[in-house]
């Protein structure tokens, strides 16, 4: 049986509601989606929620809706194996919007092998900014898509 003390990937459960949302408070930069334990799945270390994502699944894509690490646990590669466990759970396209200012997200998802897919002008708001859209193909085939 897996150690739960150990680091580790799972869909979210009741008692991991309170971690989602102290890693959201501490995310200024993240959506402002809900958060919610349907659909969200959860890194766990040291104890405690490290990141989330949050998804919904339309047909046979996923879009990502919120995804979050703890300043505390960032650049440990947590946020690209909570990609990577979206998508080996629910196969298919997987999609999403950011802010065109996220440098380090846009920088995540080129690293993922997401692309440009869109522009959303005035799309956020406080402060107004557009949204780039992207996308990463199951299949990694690509046509006239730009890397983001
Ligand atoms: C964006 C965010 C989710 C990244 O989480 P993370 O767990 O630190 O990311 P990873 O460690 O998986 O990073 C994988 C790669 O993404 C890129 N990356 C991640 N953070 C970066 C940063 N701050 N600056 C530049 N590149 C970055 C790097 O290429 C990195 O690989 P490397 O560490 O080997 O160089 C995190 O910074 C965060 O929670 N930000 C606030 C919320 C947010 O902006 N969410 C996105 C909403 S769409």
């Amino acid at each position: 049986m897996t150690d739960p003390d150990q680091p580790h990937l799972r869909p979210a459960g009741p008692s991991d509601l309170e971690g989602i949302l102290a890693v959201q408070q501490q995310s200024w930069e993240a959506s402002a989606w809900p958060a919610q334990i349907e659909n969200c799945l959860v890194y766990r270390a040291d104890r405690q929620i490290a990141g989330f994502l949050l998804y919904r699944r339309i047909v046979d894509e996923s879009e990502i809706l919120n995804l979050a690490v703890a300043p505390a646990f960032r650049r440990r590669g947590i946020a690209k194996a909570l990609i990577s466990y979206l998508a080996e759970i629910l196969p298919g396209d997987v999609l999403l919007e950011v802010r065109a200012s996220n440098a380090p997200a846009l920088s995540l998802y080129r690293s993922a092998g997401f692309l440009a897919d869109g522009r959303r002008k005035a799309y956020y708001h406080r402060p107004v900014e557009d949204a780039i859209l992207l996308r990463r193909t199951a299949t990694g085939v690509e046509i006239d898509r730009q890397p983001c």
